[in-house]
């Protein structure tokens, strides 16, 4: 298939970009979070497709991305709390899973009774639902088991003659996921920590629960409750070790080897200087940068086949460090080094 690239779209692009999605295609768009890999959510075959293209076990449901929160109700049985988040929080970084209505194909929600909506904020994420008057299912529009991308460029490698077209909307801003959270009355769980932190859900609900996944390995027979989250997805090739401890020991550790062969170290912004190196790389100056940056480091990773171990520090667990935590824990298989 020749896949159309389009920089800087601009309207009679994305008016192009709706008629394909209309007419079955695959579409992949920038959202704030990361790019996503597009199709009719109204479409069992859309979804077939999207799963093909991405190497993706169907297994793995779909978020469906609406242009307004009250859409909703076309797709969900929605409820008071869903719309204290929707005005809290959408359009943005949030998807919230809700009980499905018939409308919504299996095929998009890897059979389950439920759906998951998110009301992204991107500007070319926005104009693309507004021109097709779809609910688009998307994935990251990476090929499974790949960090998600964050730029245009990391779609093009995972997905250049797979899909009929990609959208360029520049940098995403936040660079990780959004956050999953499954409604249960007035409380909530947290399947998948993103952009809306802990912080800012829990002042909106009665109670704030955790998926246990998230913070350590799942146990033999155990399923997180996004199934996504089981894949051992933001695997680099080399192996991630977190590194756990007070600043000093694991400054010492990091001066240690930062010459070795094989090794390579994610480290802050002003820790560059002491810690150069052939394989150091920045990971940005707080924990918003982090966020941004960490997907195409570890891809930049993936590029050097001679680094074989990548140290990198615990984030803080706090605000959208709790996801940053996650992702890393994930890419590391939570190997964790105490120092
Ligand atoms: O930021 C994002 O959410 C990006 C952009 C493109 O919007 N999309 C994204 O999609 O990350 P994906 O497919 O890579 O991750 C969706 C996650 C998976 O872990 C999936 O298992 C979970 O959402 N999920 C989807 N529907 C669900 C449901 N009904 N119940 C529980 N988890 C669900
Ligand atoms: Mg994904």
């Amino acid at each position: 298939m020749k896949t159309r690239i389009v920089y800087a779209p601009e309207r009679e692009d994305l008016v192009a970009a709706a008629q394909c999605l209309r007419s079955g295609g695959l579409v992949a768009f920038p959202t704030e979070t990361v790019y996503g890999l597009g199709g009719n959510g109204l479409d069992p075959l859309a979804a077939k497709k999207i799963y093909e293209a991405k190497g993706r076990p169907s297994d793995n449901p779909l978020i469906l991305h609406l242009y307004e929160p009250e859409e909703a109700e076309k797709y969900a049985y929605t409820c008071p709390l869903y719309y204290k988040l929707a005005m809290a929080f959408m359009p943005g970084p949030l998807t919230v899973i809700l009980p499905k209505k018939p409308c919504v194909p299996k095929e998009v929600t890897g059979g389950l009774d439920t759906v998951a909506l998110r009301v992204p904020s991107h500007r070319v994420a926005r104009a693309l639902l507004q021109e097709t008057g779809l609910p688009i299912a998307a994935p990251s529009a990476n090929t499974s088991g790949r960090p998600s991308p964050t730029l245009v460029k990391y779609v093009i490698e995972d997905l250049d003659g797979k899909v009929d077209m990609i959208l360029d909307g520049g940098p995403c801003d936040i660079g990780l996921e959004s956050t999953i959270v499954l409604l249960e009355g007035n409380s909530m769980k947290l399947l998948r920590p993103g952009g809306i932190t802990p912080e800012m859900l829990a002042p909106l609900c009665d109670g704030l629960y955790f998926d246990p996944c998230l913070e350590r390995p799942m146990k033999e027979g155990e399923h997180p409750l996004a199934p996504g989250m089981k894949y051992r997805h933001y695997a680099p090739k080399a192996q991630v070790v977190m590194l756990e401890g007070e600043e000093g020991p694991i400054l010492d550790f990091l001066r240690s080897v930062k010459d070795q062969e094989g090794v390579g170290i994610l480290c802050k912004e002003d820790r560059m200087a002491e810690l150069e190196g052939k394989y150091t790389f920045s990971l940005g100056s707080d924990l918003g940068e982090e966020a941004r940056l960490l997907f195409s480091r570890l891809r930049a990773f993936d590029e050097l086949p001679e680094v074989r171990t990548i140290y990198a520090p615990v984030p803080r667990r706090e605000g959208i460090g709790l996801a940053v935590y996650n992702r890393l824990a994930k890419a590391a298989g939570f190997t964790v080094k105490k120092l």
